[in-house]
């Protein structure tokens, strides 16, 4: 028995900064910041479009009227950054509502602006939302997503974008040299203040499930895989992010966010710029599937997701969970 003792005496004890939340909380290695969190709205034109998301509980679709309500609660909260998109009246072969000045996203951003200036407003800017097929381009005779025609609308859609007042343009489309041209085309109209978080390396994924239920994006015909990244690469992903860096994306995103948590982590040991990664629909709802069914804790499996992504080394968290969370944690 004493010897038994003697022996343990000697182990190294971990545990000892383990022992009551004040010990683990001085030594806590990663913290979520409110401020890093970003809350996408869904944002309809059509008002009686507008309402709960039936795959996102506790997700709704905005009127231009309650999205401005709600950046007021999300601001009072600390969530000082939201993430637009838009869901259009009408749709057609070459997303025309998407680059027209008065669409939704355009008068969004504008009435976000107005009621609250220090908003960091963010505009998803792709064309699914906005074709009647349901890409994210212009479809050429044999399919395809015609790679410079899309940059061209999307480039058109930008401009718009920036004179309604949007912070930054996030390119969703994963169209090749788009950040370059829309870049060029900012700084060539007086926008160089306005910047670019560019979806860099975004898989094809089944997890973007519910998000095209929400924003009514699936497409009509095929999938996405011709101009999204292939699930298993990593290295490619680099090279999209260099490419992106290169063309001068002032951030660089990762998405989906828990099942590349790898590439979220190379992308931080290899980038000097900040790193996005964006939590999707997918994530969110299975959360919300198993709390509804009393198979986990939701807010203790939300903490931990978010401090995952932090501590692979994301510094923008674009997440569903955002406001829960800062309700949950914000000062008291
Ligand atoms: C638009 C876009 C998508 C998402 C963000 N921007 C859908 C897609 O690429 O199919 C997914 C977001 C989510 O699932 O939460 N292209």
């Amino acid at each position: 028995m004493t010897m038994i003792r003697t022996r343990l005496a000697q182990l190294l004890r971990p545990r000892r900064l383990r022992r009551t939340e004040t010990m683990r909380a001085l030594v806590r290695e990663h913290r979520v910041e409110i401020a890093q969190l970003v809350q996408p709205l869904f944002i309809v034109e059509n008002p009686s479009d507008a309402g709960p998301i039936t795959s996102m509980p506790g997700v709704s679709r905005h009127t231009i009227t309650t999205a401005v309500q709600e950046a007021g609660v999300l601001e009072a909260l600390g969530v000082r950054s939201v993430l637009l998109f838009g869901i259009p009246e009408t749709k057609d072969a070459v997303a025309s509502s998407n680059y027209d000045p008065n669409g939704i996203v355009q008068q969004a951003a504008r009435a976000i602006k107005t009621a609250f200036p220090h908003m960091l407003v963010v505009a998803d800017l792709c064309n699914c939302e906005y074709t009647d097929h349901g890409h994210c381009g212009i479809i050429d005779e044999q399919g395809y997503v015609d790679n410079d025609a899309t940059v061209e609308i999307l480039v058109r859609t930008a401009l718009t974008y920036a004179r309604a007042g949007v912070d930054v343009i996030a390119p969703s489309d994963m169209m090749d040299g788009r950040v370059k041209a829309i870049r060029e085309a900012l700084d060539a109209d007086g926008f160089e203040q306005v910047a670019i978080m560019a979806y860099s390396a975004k898989y094809a994924s089944a997890f973007y499930g519910p998000f095209r239920e929400a924003a009514d994006s699936a497409p009509q015909f095929g999938d996405r895989r011709s101009y999204q990244m292939d699930a298993p690469n990593a290295r490619e992903a680099m090279r999209e992010i260099a490419i992106d860096v290169d063309e001068g994306a002032d951030i660089v995103m990762v998405k989906p966010g828990m099942p590349y948590l790898d590439i979220v982590r190379a992308a931080r040991d290899r980038f000097d710029v900040p790193i996005a990664v964006y939590n999707v629909s997918g994530e969110y709802s299975m959360i919300k599937a198993a709390a509804r069914n009393g198979w986990i804790d939701e807010d203790r499996a939300v903490d931990e997701l978010l401090v995952g992504f932090v501590r692979a080394g994301a510094d923008v968290i674009i997440t569903y969970f955002a406001k829960d969370y800062a309700a949950r944690h914000g000062a008291q």
